[in-house]
């Protein structure tokens, strides 16, 4: 019965207190058939119905299911998108590129974002962040244009990117305050 009640209130929290936002342009990863694979139907019902949603609304998805998480299933990099679903938008940036980046934000919660470049083997950062927020998409003050329209400098990754699927342009925005952390990320190569 409690746990019924908290499956019901945990569902009916997923509208408007939630903060919301994906990268626009570049086209990003999205869920399709192999994010489907990696995750479950149920995650990717969740995923594709709201692209705008955070990693910890898919964890919860897979605590309500007792679906065990499966290593493919990659939340803590891109969200859990896989390069299988979009191989069709790799991009090739030479180093010293200019970037540009749009943010599409629906629902604002004050925290931290960057971008950087993440070697997806491993889920490390490589190199030095590019661009960073550090009051980002705040409630209390209005959101800048520069948080939603900027430019990157592609550094030189030293042939890591080679690659497609090895490497992406991952922006990252952690609101703290509530817990939400929302990832978007651009394949390319170099
Ligand atoms: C930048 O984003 C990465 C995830 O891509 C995160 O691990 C890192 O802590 C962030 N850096 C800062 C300074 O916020
Ligand atoms: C955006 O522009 C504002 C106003 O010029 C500036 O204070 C802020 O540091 C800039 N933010 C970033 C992330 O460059």
């Amino acid at each position: 019965m409690f746990k019924l009640a908290s499956l019901v209130f945990a569902l009916a929290a997923t509208g408007s207190t939630y903060a919301h936002g994906v990268v626009s342009s570049p086209p990003r990863r999205q869920p399709g058939s192999a994010f489907q694979s990696a995750c479950g139907l149920q995650m990717y019902q969740v995923a594709s119905s709201d692209q705008y949603g955070n990693q910890q609304n898919l964890e919860g998805v897979n605590i309500n299911t007792h679906v065990l998480l499966q290593p493919a299933c990659t939340l803590y990099l891109c969200r859990g998108m896989q390069f299988g679903d979009n191989t069709a938008n790799v991009q090739h940036y030479t180093a010293g590129q200019t970037v540009d980046f749009k943010i599409d934000i629906k629902a604002p919660h004050t925290g931290v974002a960057n971008v950087s470049v993440v070697d997806t083997t491993t889920n490390s950062v490589i190199g030095d962040t590019l661009y960073y927020i550090p009051n980002a998409y705040s409630t209390t003050s209005p959101i800048t244009t520069n948080e939603t329209s900027f430019s990157i400098t592609m550094p030189d990754v030293g042939g890591k990117c080679s690659t497609a699927g090895n490497c992406v342009l991952q922006w990252w925005w952690d609101a703290r305050p509530i817990d939400q952390t929302y990832m978007s990320c651009v394949d390319f190569t170099q």
